[in-house]
């Protein structure tokens, strides 16, 4: 299980997008809205359902995906984190939920009804720039995975995804620059739009040729030009 969130506005008041609120229209916000426990693989909302509440991830991890309807893959969009929002989208525009939200691992979430949501950004003018700023830095990481997609291989995709992961992980490396990770082989795969066979098999050449030594879910870059070198 995640650490539970026991001062949730506490919790709330850290996150950018709730902190000029004041201890009343937390609490408001707080008993308006629905804290859910899910396990692990749970699916948050599907792909195409109407957007009814916006959600904030307590503790956990969740991934956001799309499905091929031809043969079921998943495309991971991207995943989030402690203090992330995320189903804003579709109660911002009243479309269907543009992707599927799963539970990576058991995590905690509060969800926020749309009328409530709603209301709060007319009351609290200072929300939507901070909303605008989620909304931009996640078209401009989305903006990078289409052009990888686009134009780089799947051993450079791979190559990408590994430096990402190795800056993301930089605050909790060990001494000799490992880091675990908690994505699968699967998950390494779909977010790189190759197929598990594939990305072992880069990951194995990566391997025999120095840039990277790998231990199950831990990984060292050994040598990060070479890698880079790959990504153009
Ligand atoms: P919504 O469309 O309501 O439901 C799916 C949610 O996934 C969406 O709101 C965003 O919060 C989130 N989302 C959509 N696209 C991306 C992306 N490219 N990266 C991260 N999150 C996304």
């Amino acid at each position: 299980m995640p650490d539970r969130v026991r001062d949730l506005a506490g919790f709330l008041r850290e996150s950018p997008l709730f902190t000029d609120l004041d201890t009343d229209e937390l609490q408001d916000l707080i008993d308006i809205a629905r804290k859910r426990d899910l396990a692990k693989n749970a699916i948050i909302f599907y792909e195409a359902d109407p957007g009814t509440s916006c959600g904030v991830l307590l503790a956990g991890k969740v991934k956001i995906v799309v499905n091929s309807t031809h043969d079921g893959r998943e495309h991971i969009l991207g995943f989030l984190g402690p203090g992330d929002v995320f189903g804003e989208m579709s109660l911002i525009d009243g479309e269907p939920r543009s992707a599927t939200a799963v539970a990576v691992e058991a995590s905690e979430i509060l969800m926020v009804p749309r009328e409530e949501f709603l209301s709060l950004l007319n009351r609290q003018p200072g929300i939507a720039p901070k909303l605008l700023l989620v909304l931009s830095r996640r078209l401009r990481q989305t903006d990078r995975h289409v052009e990888s997609l686009a134009f780089l291989s799947a051993p450079g995709r791979v190559a990408r995804l590994l430096l990402e992961m190795s800056r993301e992980a930089a605050p909790t490396k060990h001494e000799d620059g490992g880091f675990e990770t908690r994505m699968t082989r699967q998950e390494m795969a779909n977010r790189t739009g190759t197929s598990r066979e594939t990305l072992t098999r880069v990951l194995m050449d990566y391997q025999d040729r120095g840039l990277i030594r790998i231990d199950r879910q831990r990984f060292i870059v050994r040598d990060e030009e070479r890698l880079r070198a790959l990504v153009v």
